[in-house]
């Protein structure tokens, strides 16, 4: 062996990446304390699963399944852009908005360049960027939990290449309003890009003073969204961003080739097509967060109104937090601390299905009799 000094194995950012942590799954929960029930609601998936047609079209799809997909996804972005009025031009499909994220990170910034997010948000963006080796700015929430718009303008400095903005964020389901847009947009330089993930748009864009970023048609702003929220395909990773013919052709060049696979994109497109198990989808997490919020003004819970598929609650304390979420757990029922978020007396609550509402509210008043 030589004697000269060693080389790091990894870069920096890489060494110092702290990897993304999962919610709990069913599978370990019930290994270590064997409830009588499981309800998951610690990842925002779409607790009502998803539309029956995709079955079907994942079966028809698994016949081909030696093949390559198409590294475009024409059909799905075919039926998309026919939906929302784009050309397919304006759509890129990849392994869900997570890997949109790496996208834009491997593909937009030179060096010393960053990126302005809040301190508080979702957490897949950061390690994307670190992985990059692209500097974060993080602005501080305002007090009532929201992304502070006018803080990240006044942020931009020479080097600011893109602000990221969770619309609804993760995890505070607050968001920012079509004002607070319009006037970001007037004082973002246009070579700023501006990301709108809306991840939760299904559930979202009913709200009244919710901005429609698309009507707006700006140049420099990339909008994201997902099929693993309203239409319950997590599993399946897949995701599509809408942008200027210019920007997406960029990152083309950059997705992998064949992302997402063919089941993935098959899966998609029906999921796509079933308006019905959508607006029950809508429905069942509308309903649910009614009847919680409710539930926390009886029980004098504090939390934050959502217009996502989750509601955070706000603890006095961290011991608190990790007091509730560690006996809910022991009740069955997986809940999200936010302490790798940056809030430690928080904890996520996905709206799931009438049972799995019932058995929180059950185990609630277990834990504090
Ligand atoms: C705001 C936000 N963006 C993106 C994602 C990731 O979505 P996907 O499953 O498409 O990678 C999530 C998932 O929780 C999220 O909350």
């Amino acid at each position: 062996m030589s004697s000269s000094p060693q080389k790091e194995i990894v870069p920096a950012n890489i060494e110092q990446l702290k990897p993304y942590v999962a919610g709990k799954t069913i599978a370990e929960v019930v290994e270590a304390y064997q409830p009588n029930e499981i309800s998951k609601l610690a990842s925002n998936e779409n607790r009502l699963g998803h539309s029956a047609s995709v079955d079907e079209a994942v079966n028809k799809a698994l016949k081909v399944i030696h093949d390559y997909p198409d590294p475009l996804s024409k059909q799905l972005r075919s039926a998309i852009a026919e939906r929302i009025g784009v050309k397919q031009e304006n759509l890129i499909v990849g392994s869900g908005s997570e890997s949109l994220l790496g996208i834009l990170c491997k593909t937009f910034f030179h060096n010393k360049q960053n990126i302005i997010t809040a301190d508080v948000t979702f957490i897949g963006m950061y390690v994307q960027a670190q992985i990059r080796g692209v500097k974060i700015k993080k602005i501080p929430l305002t007090k009532d939990f929201r992304f502070d718009v006018k803080a990240m303008v006044n942020a931009i400095d020479e080097h600011t290449r893109m602000l990221y903005i969770a619309n609804p964020n993760n995890p505070t389901g607050t968001y920012i309003a079509n004002k607070e847009f319009e006037w970001l947009m007037e004082n973002v330089p246009k070579d700023v890009l501006v990301i709108m993930d809306e991840a939760y748009y299904e559930f979202a864009h009913d709200v009244e003073d919710y901005p429609d970023v698309l009507s707006y048609n700006f140049e420099n702003v990339i909008i994201l969204r997902t099929f693993s929220k309203g239409y319950g395909l997590a599993g399946f990773r897949v995701g599509y961003g809408i942008a200027q013919k210019n920007l997406i052709d960029y990152m083309l060049k950059t997705k992998l080739a064949f992302e997402p696979g063919g089941l993935g994109q098959a899966a998609a497109l029906a999921a796509f097509q079933d308006a019905d198990f959508l607006e029950q989808s809508r429905h069942t997490v509308q309903i649910g967060k009614e009847e919680l919020y409710n539930f926390f003004d009886e029980h004098n819970v504090k939390y934050v109104p959502s217009i996502s598929n989750f509601v955070m609650m706000v603890f006095e304390t961290e011991d608190e937090a990790v007091f509730f979420t560690q006996k809910m757990l022991e009740e069955g029922v997986i809940l999200r601390r936010i302490n790798a978020f940056g809030l430690a007396s928080c904890v996520r609550v996905t709206i799931g299905i009438p049972k799995e509402m019932e058995h929180f509210k059950r185990a609630f008043k277990k834990v504090f009799s």
